[in-house]
């Protein structure tokens, strides 16, 4: 809320925070939102700040290649969704 955006729903996630849309479907290269959720745990910048529960390395596959415009590998799918700590992404050949 802080940084006017909301995740919580597809048009308030599409309508972006206080410096606009944060992705565009199908360039996650330019993402701002993939940015700093990626970024390096010591860096001030990361999304969730680093105080707050982080994503997995599999949420953030999933995240990426949501962002991407591809299918979620199943495996990956679940994997995210079991909520697990952090997943070896290992779908690589599928993607
Ligand atoms: C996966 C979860 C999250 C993602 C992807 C995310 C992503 C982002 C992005 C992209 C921005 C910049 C918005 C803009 O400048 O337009 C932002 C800002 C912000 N977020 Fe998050 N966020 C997440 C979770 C959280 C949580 C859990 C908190 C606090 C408990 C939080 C607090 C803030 C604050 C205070 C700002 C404004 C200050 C700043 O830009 O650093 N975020 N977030």
């Amino acid at each position: 809320m802080k940084g006017k955006l909301r995740l919580d729903s597809f048009d308030a996630m599409m309508k972006g925070g206080k410096n606009g849309a944060t992705f565009v479907p199908g360039r996650p290269d330019t993402s701002m939102l993939l940015a700093r959720v990626f970024l390096h745990p010591g860096a001030g910048d990361l999304m969730p700040p680093k105080e707050e529960k982080q994503l997995s390395e599999a949420k953030k596959e999933a995240l990426y290649t949501w962002i991407e415009g591809r299918p979620i590998p199943a495996s990956l799918a679940k994997t995210a969704k079991d909520g697990l700590k952090s997943a070896p992404a290992k779908d690589d050949a599928n993607r």
